[in-house]
This record gives structure tokens, sequence and C-alpha cells, in this order.
């Protein structure tokens, strides 16, 4: 994937409620203008993303949102991903469980057109969208209110002076924890060896989590595991993609 820091600022005044432009561009990492959107996708757009996006005014209150508040209908379980990129991962969990609602969270809108393009002539949709910050989304939401948060390939910010942007650091940890229920996990990849020292160290510092992969072999792919287009990239560059899932102390 290229990594322009242009930006692409028509679409952001609904997405990013309020904040200002600088405060963005500090939060996201390159890349958010995309190739124009085609035709088809805006249709997708403007008329699929709607009735899956999340709504705003749930946003608008701290820890009180459910997932089911989210759903026309319960599901036994609920996940997240944060920063889906093409919806490929995405994709493939809503379809391989039916039974469990999924949230997703992305910036940039390419990449949401992509994804709607994957799941476009489902019947029914066990996923709700929000293409904005991840974060607002995960502050909105309840206490041990997730059974799993999947954060797939996260940008790499890799200066030093930057460290504190990646969507994994000691604050956001702290949200993650939080709104995972007991028992529920927190799977981090990446084919960064840096960010993969960094998400390992952060997330074993934290109290309340337990490896549930093993340390020294996280370069072990999970069964069933699909990939996506950039780990497949990746791998095909050379790099190792490393695989840590984390569980909540019961
Ligand atoms: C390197 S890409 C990986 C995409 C995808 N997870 C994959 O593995 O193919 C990281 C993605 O995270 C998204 N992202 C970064 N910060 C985000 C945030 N605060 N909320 C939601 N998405 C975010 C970026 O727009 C980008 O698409």
């Amino acid at each position: 994937m290229a990594r322009n820091q242009d930006f692409l600022i028509p679409f952001l005044d609904d997405i990013y409620l309020g904040m200002d432009i600088q405060t963005l561009k500090e939060r996201v990492f390159g890349r958010k203008k995309g190739k124009p959107i085609r035709a088809f996708q805006q249709s997708l757009l403007d008329t699929l993303l709607p009735q899956l996006s999340v709504p705003h005014e749930k946003l608008l209150k701290e820890k009180a949102l459910l997932p089911a508040a989210l759903f026309d209908k319960p599901y036994e379980k609920y996940f997240m991903e944060i920063g889906y990129g093409a919806g490929e991962h995405l994709a493939y969990r809503t379809e391989e469980h039916p039974t469990f609602g999924y949230i997703g969270a992305e910036i940039f809108l390419n990449g949401t057109a992509a994804l709607l393009k994957h799941i476009k002539d489902r019947t029914t949709y066990n996923l709700r969208l929000h293409n904005g910050d991840a974060l607002s989304v995960l502050k909105a939401l309840q206490d041990n209110s997730l059974d799993g948060i999947y954060i797939l390939n996260p940008d790499p910010w890799p200066k030093r002076r930057h460290f504190d942007r990646r969507m994994v650091n000691k604050n956001n940890m702290e949200i993650f924890v939080r709104v995972l229920k007991p028992d529920g996990f927190l799977m981090m990849t990446t084919d960064v060896a840096d960010l993969a020292d960094w998400m390992g160290k952060h997330a074993e510092a934290h109290p309340q989590l337990v490896e549930a992969t093993n340390p020294k072999n996280r370069a072990q792919m999970p069964e069933n595991w699909r990939e996506t287009r950039y780990e497949a990239w990746g791998k095909s560059e050379g790099r190792t993609q490393v695989y840590m899932v984390f569980t909540k102390k019961t």
C-alpha cells in the first residue's frame, strides 16, 4: 500500500465530530487520500453504509453503549475490528459466524467502500460499521461488553517521536481491557518487528491480560486464518507476520 501523507478533507466533518484537522493529521497514518471512488462504490456508500452505520447519537455518551443496542436482533457474542482496511477479515468473520455480531471501525473511506463491495449481496447483516475513529466507538462502549477485539496490522508509526500515536499504547490498552468481557480476547498482528515487540510489551504489562499464544512462537499462524492482502504483501516482501492473542483474566 502506498503511504502518502495527503488527506482527503471533504468527508471528514461527519466522521470526526469536530476534531480539528491538525489533531486528525496527528491521529492517522498516511493514505487518507485514496483512489477516486467509483460510481458503483459510491452508490454502496450512499445506500448500504447508512443501513449499517453506528448511529452518531450512540457515540455521544461515554461507557453507555451495549453492542446489542446496535443490532436488530440479539447475537451470541460481540466482536470489534479496529482499522479493518479493505474489510477482508471482517467480511470473512461475519460470514463464518452468522450468530455473532461484529462492529468494524475504519477511517479510510476507500476501505469501507471495498468492504461494502465484499458484502453487498448478503440478505442479513450481523455487522455494524463506523467510518471514523475506532476510539469514538470504544469510548462509548460499556465496560465488559465485547467478547473480542481484533487489531490487525495497525499503522506502524515508525518514528520514535510518533510512538504515542500507535493504536496500541498505554492509554488505549486500558480502554481495550475495560471494554473486554472477562475471558474476552485481544488479537493483534503485525509484520513490523519493532511494533510486534511494542504491542507484546504493552499487553504483557497489563495486569488483567494473559497471553493465549506462545510468546516464543508468535509467528505461528492461527488455525482457520484467512490472510488479508496487506498480510500477504508483507510476506511476499520477506517480512514475518506475528499473531498475538491475549485474554482478559476472569
Ligand atoms: C496498515 S492498515 C491495515 C488494514 C487491515 N487491518 C489489514 O490488515 O489489512 C491499518 C488501518 O488502520 C486504519 N486506522 C488507523 N487509525 C485508525 C483509527 N483511529 N480508527 C479506525 N481505523 C484506523 C487505517 O486507516 C488503515 O486502514
